[in-house]
């Protein structure tokens, strides 16, 4: 897959930022979302750095920083390739958060204690603070399990972080792309609030909305997202 046109991104980038890598991140980050990058792609450094008209090392800088991002993704030896972010791997990992997630709540829930939403306000209060995206994922990880910990079903438990993690670089591409962190925070809240209460059927409608409302908004993006004649196409 060869590496597509980019001037029109560069025009569009170069006068805006101040250092090279910034400029850099925000033009690939640009043509990665509006799909001129499609998934797949691999960013040499050589080819990438003369198209883009920078060095390597910011070149390099920026790749990490949209690594974080779970825009890039590095193999190890293809480097550094672009991220196939595709709604049919979402809405499958979603599908089975779906089954597993309230599942697990409504059996943790009963045996959760003040520790427990110690524990979870904390997190809530780290996610709030939080910008870097790969954080985020993990916070929201530890935020979810910390509800589902007292289950006693460490098999279920297990294929739930599993898929929790699976669905960590949709979720840190939300948080880059879709501005997600307000809403999913307040359904955060929103769901400890019904732990709290001991109020299972609310918890897990709670849970269950919070995966779909996270599907709904990726799909929709996706959706929306340029072939060759979308909206924010070429
Ligand atoms: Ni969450």
């Amino acid at each position: 897959m060869a590496l597509p046109d980019l001037s029109r991104l560069v025009a569009e980038h170069r006068p805006r930022f101040r250092t090279a890598t910034e400029f850099v991140e925000a033009a690939l980050r640009q043509g990665i979302l509006s799909g001129t990058l499609v998934g797949g792609t691999p960013l040499r450094q050589d080819e990438l750095a003369a198209a883009l008209g920078v060095s390597r090392m910011p070149l390099r800088e920026a790749l990490r920083q949209l690594e974080a991002k779970a825009l890039v993704e590095f193999h190890p030896h293809r480097g550094a390739v672009v991220a196939s972010i595709t709604a049919d791997d979402a809405a499958d990992i979603s599908a089975i958060r779906h089954a597993l997630e309230p599942a697990a709540l409504a059996l943790s829930l009963p045996h959760l204690t003040a520790a427990d939403f110690a524990l979870a306000d904390e997190l809530i209060a780290d996610m709030d603070a939080e910008t870097d995206p790969g954080r985020m994922g993990e916070l929201n990880r530890r935020f979810h399990m910390t509800l589902y910990a007292r289950a006693g079903r460490p098999r279920l438990l297990a294929l739930t972080e599993q898929h929790l993690a699976a669905a960590d670089r949709y979720l840190r591409f939300q948080f880059a792309a879709l501005e997600y962190q307000t809403r999913s925070q307040a359904e955060h809240r929103a769901l400890l609030a019904a732990c709290r209460a001991g109020d299972a059927e609310t918890a897990c409608a709670q849970v269950a909305g919070h995966i779909g409302q996270a599907e709904g908004l990726l799909t929709a993006f996706l959706g929306s997202r340029s072939g060759p004649s979308g909206p924010e196409g070429g």
